[in-house]
């Protein structure tokens, strides 16, 4: 098929570059003329394992191409996939501006089109692959509609992504299940003809039920992780090991272990954002969510209690220096936003700790924050009061913890992802503090 996705951003371009990868020629678009520029020369402008070379890839075979022309990318595509922001506003509601200016340079390309070959119009499916309130496959058909596109020459479609940064290419490839949300056959007939190749168990819904399910699967996978969180906090208090608790638990199927893992809490682009759209949607439509704002309350509370933590276990705040280990919301990924590690940071500058980082993936500080960045992790610990680990990065398991006392001032690991064995660390003569154990 032919495709336009629109947005190269994290959804878009990954989306774009595994349905070229299936055979489809896809017509990637961004406004950012840099951006475009960047990556025709093949330079992704983010870091997940194994895109690059599928750009690449699928660039050289003439299968996937970059453009800032929205309107003859769309023009000559079947399908044409909405992947742009929507990031939260203050209210907590989220900034659909992007897709509604995109919508109506959809609708020029349509109506173009109309104009040339009247006799030939061509039927497009227009899918909304970004997070959107519920309700805006109507708000999409709405506009195309006033713009006097007709009616018969498209179909809105909602298709959820649930790719994880780090593991996105995989969970494209290997996805758990499709969701497609429409009012047509003939759309859920292309929608599904385009995912075929993936062999994947594909659901078709109404739309709103598509767009409340992506939704619905983040809030939840966020209440996992702050529910097992609050049993980690009644751990410390009663000697039991969250560890041991999450993964007896996990083995009931009907739990599973997956997304049991206690530490600083959840971050990122995705929970945070989409939690507090969520809650805005329900407030909106006259119910006060209850378990919703739980879930927030307890993340917030978890980087509360690290921090007294660390605070605790120095002599004194002042002339301290401490270390920390990763800095990404997760392992696998440069990005930074909502990172738990940047409010920790924050917390600790207050208190006037001076703050070394090495991250695996981080060269330079590309925060606004009073830290120091560091190429290696020995020299990064080099006279700190503690080690603490906030992103679990696998090659954190791999270090000598003969130089990482050697380095450290104090040998203290505070470890808020319970990466590592405390009962091994403890043999290798440090103080280990975890979460929950
Ligand atoms: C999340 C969802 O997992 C994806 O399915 C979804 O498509 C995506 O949001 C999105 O909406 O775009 P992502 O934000 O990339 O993906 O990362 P996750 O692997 O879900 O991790 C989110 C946060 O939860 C991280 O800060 C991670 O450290 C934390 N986490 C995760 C825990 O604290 N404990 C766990 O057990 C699991």
């Amino acid at each position: 098929m032919k495709i336009c996705v629109i947005g190269t951003g994290y959804v878009g371009l990954v989306t774009g570059a595994c349905l070229a990868n299936l055979g489809n020629e896809v017509f990637c678009v961004d406004k950012e003329k840099s951006r475009v520029h960047g990556l025709i020369k093949g330079q992704v402008p983010f870091f997940e394992a194994g895109l690059e070379s599928l750009v690449l890839q699928n660039f050289k075979a003439k299968r996937l191409f970059f453009s800032t022309d929205l309107v003859s990318s769309v023009e000559r595509s079947d399908v044409v996939l909405i992947a742009v922001g929507t990031p939260s506003k203050e209210s907590g509601q989220p900034d659909i501006s992007a897709v509604i200016e995109v919508t109506g340079e959809i609708a020029r390309a349509l109506k173009k089109r109309t104009k040339k070959r009247r006799s030939n119009q061509k039927y497009k499916v227009i899918v909304n692959k970004s997070t959107v309130p519920v309700g805006m496959g109507d708000i999409v058909t709405k506009i195309l509609l006033e713009k006097n596109v007709p009616k018969k020459m498209f179909a809105v479609v909602s298709n959820p992504e649930f790719l994880r940064e780090g593991s996105a290419i995989a969970d494209f490839l290997h996805p758990d299940r499709i969701v497609i949300g429409a009012s047509d056959s003939r759309a859920f007939n292309v929608i599904g003809e385009l995912y075929r190749p993936l062999n994947a168990h594909i659901i078709f819904t109404s739309i709103k039920s598509a767009e409340l399910i992506k939704y619905a699967s983040n809030a939840f996978l966020a209440a996992k992780i702050s529910f097992i969180n609050e049993i980690a906090n009644i751990c410390e208090r009663v000697g039991a090991d969250v560890k041991e608790v999450a993964s007896a638990m996990g083995l009931d199927k009907r739990i599973g272990r997956e997304f049991l893992n206690a530490g600083i809490g959840y971050g990122g682009s995705c929970f945070p954002k989409d939690l507090s759209a969520l809650i805005h949607l329900a407030r909106e439509n006259g119910y006060n969510p209850k378990i919703l704002n739980s879930v927030i309350d307890i993340n917030e509370f978890q980087i509360e209690a690290f921090v007294k933590k660390i605070l605790n276990l120095l002599e004194k705040a002042d002339n301290a220096q401490i270390t920390l280990l990763g800095l990404s919301f997760k392992p696998g990924t440069d990005d930074l936003r909502a990172a738990p590690a940047l409010k920790i940071v924050e917390k600790l500058i207050e208190k006037g700790i001076k703050i070394n980082v090495y991250d695996p993936c981080l060269r330079k500080n590309t925060t606004q924050m009073r830290i120091e960045i560091f190429n290696d992790v020995y020299l990064a610990l080099k006279g700190s009061d503690a080690m603490v680990l906030v992103t679990e990065w696998p090659e954190f398991q791999g270090l000598d913890f003969d130089r990482v006392k050697n380095a450290l001032k104090r040998p203290i690991i505070i470890d808020g992802r319970n990466a590592y064995d405390p009962k091994k660390i403890k043999e290798l003569g440090f103080m280990y503090l975890g979460v929950g154990r």
